[in-house]
Parts: structure tokens; C-alpha cells; sequence
């Protein structure tokens, strides 16, 4: 059963979950419900058996316009207590539970996307734009810096200079910069938008899940470890895959290329048994 949310739509078809910040009026901006929200969403859909690429998008023609300056800013500036709550709420979701999501994630981004939009963005492991959609760090004309998590998450995502620019002048640019910076994988038309984020879906519904689980697990988390922990890491995580893969997809694939001669890995996945 899909869930209901206030702030959030979800939408299921054909193994895609459209995850969809759903506050158009308010350009998507994030209060604190929709924090609670998304955290919530994200809770279920790790371990929704429907649920095989996970696609996070905006309503309307914003993709998400930042914090909520009035209900997550002002509203909270005299309530510690629930400044905390969602703030952990906030990051849990935008960065640690995202960043980890045990499948594939796409950010679709169809308009503004301004501020703390940033770090749920970078968070994604694909990001398609529409070639108009706006980004901005617009924090220092709010008289603040990207905080939350922000700053940190650009390093991992632009080069130096590209990030020290916008942080400092906090110019908008388009979804076509956005893609030559590389901080989106590629922007297209925002007529082919959506075709183009079902067919990058589509094409990673085809890989092993299990395999593709471990391997955005061990790239991600092994950017910051030294080279012996990266080795030790990964001779373990492998060990564990082949352990738990009901697939057994190292075996097939091996069998599969070297006595059935049915495939080459090169060109596409093995042939995998369709449950
Ligand atoms: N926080 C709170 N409310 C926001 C918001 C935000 N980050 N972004 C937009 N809204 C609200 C507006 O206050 C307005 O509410 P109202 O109808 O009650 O007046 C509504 O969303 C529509 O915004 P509006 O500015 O009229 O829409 P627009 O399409 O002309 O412009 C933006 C859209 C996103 C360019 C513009 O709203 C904007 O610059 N927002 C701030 C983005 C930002 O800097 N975010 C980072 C915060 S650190």
C-alpha cells in the first residue's frame, strides 16, 4: 500500500517510485512536515518490494525552493526543541538516509532549486535537469552561507573554484551550466525530461540489484577512507555479496560468459532470471 503524506506524493509504476515534494505553492520549500514526511517516505521505501529506483522530484515547476524561511527559519527561531527535531529529521533524510537509499536514486530536476535543495541533490546518485530548470546558492543574500550540510556536500560535488563562485555570489545558473560543471549527470529539454529519467531507470532495472546496491555503497562510503581501510573494506563487502546474493550473479555471469559463451560483459548484464 503507497502512503499518504501532507507535503509529499508518492507514486508507483513499474518498479519507478516517484517521490514528489509536493508544496507547489510554496515552490516545494521544506518545513519542517515535510521533513517528517520524506523521512517517513524514505523509511518505507527502503524496504518496499516495489520500490527499484527511487525518483525524487518536485510538483509544479519547482524542484525545491530551500529551507522554509518562515516555517523551518523564523517559526523556529524561539523553539529549540523543535528546531531540533527537524533539523535531525532534515539531515537524516537529506543526506544519511538518501545518500545510503538501498537502490538506485535520481533526482528529476524540473525547476528552482535553491539552497538546502542542494544537499537532498548531491545526495542522489544521478541528478538529470531540464536545461532551463534555475539553481542558486542564495544564501549569501540572505545574509547566511549554505549551512546544514551544504558547503560539504558541494566539495564532494564541484570543483573548487566552481564552488567558491557561487557560494560567494550566489548566482543563479541553469540546468545547462548545472551539467557542464557536472553537478547534474545531464540536463535535456524539459519536454524529454521525464522520458529521459524512465529510460536512465529503466537501464539500471536491468542490473542485479543486489550488485548495484554494494557497488554504490562501496564507492560512496570508501571517498573518504585511507587506501588500507578502502581495501580491507571492500575484500569484505565482496565476500558478503557473493555471501547474500540470492542471485548468485558473479557465478551466472562467469558461467554464462566462459562455458555457455552467451554473453560478454562489455555489452550489457547477464542474463538474469527475471523474479
Ligand atoms: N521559504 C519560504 N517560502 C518560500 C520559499 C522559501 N525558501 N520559496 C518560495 N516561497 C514562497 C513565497 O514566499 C511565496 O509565498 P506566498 O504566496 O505566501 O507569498 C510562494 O512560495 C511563491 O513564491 P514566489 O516568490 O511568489 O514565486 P516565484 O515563482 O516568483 O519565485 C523562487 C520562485 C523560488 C525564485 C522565489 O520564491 C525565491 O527566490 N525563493 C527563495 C529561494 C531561496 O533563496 N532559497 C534558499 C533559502 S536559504
Amino acid at each position: 500500500m503507497t502512503k499518504s503524506y501532507q507535503t509529499v506524493k508518492v507514486e508507483k509504476d513499474n518498479g519507478i517510485t516517484w517521490v514528489i515534494l509536493n508544496r507547489p505553492e510554496k515552490r516545494n520549500a521544506m518545513s519542517p512536515q515535510l521533513h517528517y514526511d520524506m523521512l517517513d517516505a524514505i523509511n518505507e521505501l527502503e524496504t518496499d518490494n516495489e520500490t527499484r529506483v527511487l525518483v525524487l522530484t518536485g510538483a509544479g515547476e519547482s524542484w525545491c525552493a530551500g529551507q522554509d524561511l518562515k516555517e523551518y527559519f523564523r517559526a523556529l527561531d524561539n523553539n529549540p526543541a523543535e528546531r531540533r527535531r527537524a533539523n535531525w529529521a532534515s539531515q537524516e533524510w537529506r543526506w544519511r538516509r538518501l545518500f545510503t537509499f538501498p537502490k538506485p536514486t535520481i533526482a528529476m530536476v524540473n525547476g528552482y532549486c535553491f539552497g538546502g535543495a542542494f544537499t537532498p541533490l548531491i545526495a542522489c546518485d544521478f541528478a538529470i535537469a531540464a536545461e532551463d530548470a534555475v539553481f542558486g546558492l542564495s544564501e549569501i543574500n540572505w545574509g547566511i552561507f549554505p549551512g546544514g550540510l551544504v558547503s560539504r556536500v558541494l566539495a564532494d560535488a564541484l570543483c573548487y573554484r566552481d564552488a567558491v563562485y557561487y557560494i560567494m555570489t550566489g548566482d543563479p545558473f541553469d540546468g545547462k551550466k548545472a551539467a557542464e560543471m557536472k553537478l547534474v549527470n545531464f540536463a535535456v529539454p524539459r519536454a524529454q525530461l521525464r522520458e529521459e529519467t524512465i529510460k536512465l531507470a529503466k537501464k539500471l532495472m536491468e542490473k542485479n540489484p543486489h550488485a548495484l546496491r554494494a557497488a554504490k555503497e562501496v564507492y560512496k562510503l570508501c571517498r573518504t577512507m585511507d587506501y588500507s581501510q578502502a581495501e580491507d573494506y571492500m575484500g569484505a563487502k565482496s565476500t558478503a555479496l557473493r555471501a547474500t546474493d540470492p542471485e548468485k550473479g558473479r557465478e551466472e555471469g562467469t558461467k554464462q560468459f566462459l562455458d555457455d559463451k552467451t554473453y560478454r560483459p562489455g555489452f550489457g548484464a547477464y542474463g538474469r532470471k527475471k523474479g
